[in-house]
């Protein structure tokens, strides 16, 4: 990562309620000393600065809140790409394709221009064809331009189950993989809890975890994204958390495994495509791609999945 700045800086490139909660999760993380909103409204990118500054004496460090343009790219360590147009209840991600794309057709050669060097973090959605995009069109080295993926239905992913089974998601391991979307998919062979396949801790405690009902589970990390637009009209609070999770992974070199949208290179018989795998992340951005062995079962969700985002890709250029 590129080491122009000696602060740590990020630039959020919309300053809409993804935008804003990603600055204010990062603002009360303490590990930021810079953050810049660019926004085509002006006014809006300060007041987000403004309301956010106001919160300064309890955040753990003082955090420089601002509004500002392009140039301020050039010595950012990450940019966030919060930019686009938010989901209307009953809409999916993918709805908002089209109108997404020419967004972003408005930012990439600003963005080019601006002697950005760091790692491009896309939040916009639909995510994985997003940063499928500004992979085609970012003059960036491929590991430093990464999607938030499935992470944060990772994230809901462990609610879920921290409810049904009453674990702390800290001694589940899970992933929710594939679109960040209405095919996203669970790889259950995977799911870990304290050391135990979940299929094992079922079969060993059936009376305590036997009924758990994987589908309920599945239908339930998929949906409660559109049941929070249903309720509000925006997701916010959730993807912050996860977004300044992922910044201080790049930030501190972590090199954390989360399920992030990664451009993929003959991984999961895959090519060209960004979608949901875990990743090690760290300063320079995607270290690794792990390829996970799936069931046939699993196989065949994951590459379901990969077709839906291919289909959209496809359609983003024409
Ligand atoms: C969600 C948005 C961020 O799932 O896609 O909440």
């Amino acid at each position: 990562m590129p080491r122009s700045s000696n602060k740590n800086k990020v630039v959020i490139i919309g300053a809409g309620h993804v935008g804003s909660h990603c600055a204010y999760a990062l603002s009360m993380g303490g590990s930021i000393q810079e953050i810049v909103f660019i926004d085509i409204d002006e006014k809006k990118a300060a007041a987000q600065a403004d309301d956010i500054t106001d919160a300064l004496s309890f955040m753990p460090h003082p955090v420089v809140l601002r509004s500002g343009s392009y140039q301020d790219c050039s010595d950012a360590q990450i940019v966030l790409l919060a930019a686009g147009v938010p989901r209307k209840p009953g809409q999916t991600r993918l709805d908002t394709m089209g109108d997404s794309i020419k967004v972003m057709k408005d930012i990439v050669p600003k963005l080019n221009g601006s002697g950005f060097d760091g790692v491009l973090v896309c939040i916009s959605n639909p995510v994985d064809v997003i940063t499928t995009y500004m992979h085609r069109h970012v003059d960036l080295p491929t590991s430093r331009i990464l999607g938030t993926g499935t992470s944060l239905d990772t994230a809901r992913l462990k609610r879920i189950l921290w409810k049904e089974l009453e674990v702390h998601p800290a001694s589940i391991h899970c992933y929710s993989l594939g679109e960040h979307g209405d095919s996203s998919m669970i790889p259950f062979s995977h799911v870990q809890i304290g050391g135990l396949p979940l299929q094992t801790l079922m079969d060993q405690y059936p009376k305590s975890y036997g009924k758990l009902d994987l589908d309920h589970v599945l239908q339930r990390t998929r949906t409660v994204g559109m049941d929070i637009i249903n309720g509000k009209n925006s997701t916010e609070f959730g993807i912050g958390s996860v977004v300044a999770d992922l910044v201080g992974s790049i930030l501190h070199d972590e090199r954390r495994i989360l399920p992030l949208s990664c451009l993929l290179e003959g991984a999961y018989g895959q090519e060209g495509i960004a979608i949901g795998v875990p990743a090690i992340v760290g300063g320079d951005g995607i270290q690794t791609v792990l390829e996970l062995d799936l069931t046939a079962e699993e196989e065949a969700l994951f590459q379901a999945s990969c077709e839906v985002v291919r289909n959209h890709v496809e359609m983003s250029e024409s």
